[in-house]
């Protein structure tokens, strides 16, 4: 099998050569995306077409040669899987039923889950085919807690006060709902695995909001039940774990969630990262992704940063988040071409 610089990283090799890729590198930013995007009825029936899902996953590869691509889908597939009827409405962002209670849930509503959620399936294999043999492509879910954010307030929040509620009034309620959620997950990043993804990734992007004393219920046991439920049905491939903004939270999540490697936030100091992570667990970020807004030397010069404190272990380069829409297509190729050079 062609060696794949992401795959070998994020088993612990170090290279000469730092791999890189983009968080949202399917993206508004790209002019090739919105044309496609333009041509769709809806968000989800396009996550759900796996010819358009899989053309859209390879814009980015074929205009950067990035070193790894991530399948074209989101994260509230599985919400809609469950008929939250999720919807995206341009300008707001994602809508969905608001749940009442954590315990309002129809066990029927996970009839069929699998068969829903098969064109992602088709869709990671089609692009699998498609890749060159040396990129490494990803599969992804949303982790529970992140799930339920958007499933208790039916959109984006800020503060997400009913969740966060949740955790302090409806403690058993959620945990049943935590587990419909780790079981879901399970099934969806199993299919992801045996229809080509080779790496998968667990994005828990308001982890932030959850009290410190409850991230070991509400974050790392979640992420632990998950990968360890991958595992049983056989899948060895590596897992990245994204509990975006908990600070020196990271430390207990890269101890016992069972994560192969750390994807870092741009609020995470990366000197501190490397002095207090696993030594030779491999860790993935964190440029601030509006430094690409105007690429100046400041951003050079937190590149050079980034790559400094990871000199010595296993780091693969990405953003500390999403690329916002916004960003010139230029900027990001300065950004690798000074990667690539130095
Ligand atoms: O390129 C890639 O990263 C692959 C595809 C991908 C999307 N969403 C496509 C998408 C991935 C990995 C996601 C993950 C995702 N989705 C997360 C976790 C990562 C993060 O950013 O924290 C979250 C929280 C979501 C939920 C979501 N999806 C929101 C809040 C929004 C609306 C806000 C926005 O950026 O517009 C989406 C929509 C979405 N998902 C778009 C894309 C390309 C834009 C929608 C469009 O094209 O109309």
């Amino acid at each position: 099998m062609t060696n794949q610089l992401f795959l070998s990283t994020l088993q612990g090799t170090k290279s000469s050569t730092t791999p890189i890729w983009m968080m949202r590198q399917a993206g508004r930013y790209l002019e090739e995306y919105r044309k496609i995007r333009a041509n769709q009825k809806d968000f989800i029936s396009f996550c759900l077409n796996p010819e358009q899902a899989s053309a859209v996953t390879l814009q980015p590869i074929t205009r950067y040669g990035f070193d790894a691509a991530i399948i074209f889908s989101d994260i509230l597939i599985v919400p809609w899987a469950m008929n939250c009827n999720v919807r995206f409405k341009t300008g707001v962002g994602p809508l969905l039923d608001a749940m009442e209670l954590p315990g309002d849930i129809d066990m029927s509503c996970l009839d069929n889950f699998n068969q829903k959620l098969a064109p992602v399936g088709q869709a990671l294999a089609l692009t699998r085919a498609a890749l060159p043999l040396e990129t490494t492509l990803i599969g992804f879910a949303g982790a529970p807690w992140t799930l339920i954010t958007y499933m208790a307030e039916g959109a984006s929040s800020r503060d997400f006060p009913k969740a966060r509620r949740w955790a302090w009034q409806n403690k058993k309620a959620l945990d049943g709902l935590l587990d419909i959620l780790i079981n879901v997950t399970i099934s969806f990043l199993s299919l992801q695995a045996q229809s080509g993804a080779q790496t998968l990734m667990l994005f828990d992007s308001w982890a932030s909001a959850v009290p410190a004393a409850q991230r070991d219920w509400l974050i790392t046991k979640p992420a632990r039940a998950i990968i360890e439920g991958v595992r049983k049905n056989g899948h060895t491939q590596p897992f990245i774990g994204f509990p975006k903004g908990i600070g020196e939270g990271l430390i207990r999540y890269a101890a016992e969630s069972g994560v192969n490697a750390i994807g870092l936030d741009h609020g995470v100091d990366p000197v501190w990262a490397g002095q207090n992570l696993p030594a030779k667990m491999p860790v993935q970020g964190n440029l601030d992704p509006l430094s690409l807004l105007n690429a100046s030397n400041e951003m050079f010069r937190d590149i050079d940063h980034i790559l400094e404190a990871f000199h010595d272990r296993p780091h693969i380069f990405n953003l500390g988040h999403g690329i916002t829409p916004s960003t010139p297509v230029e900027n990001v190729q300065k950004m690798i071409n000074y990667i690539r050079n130095r």
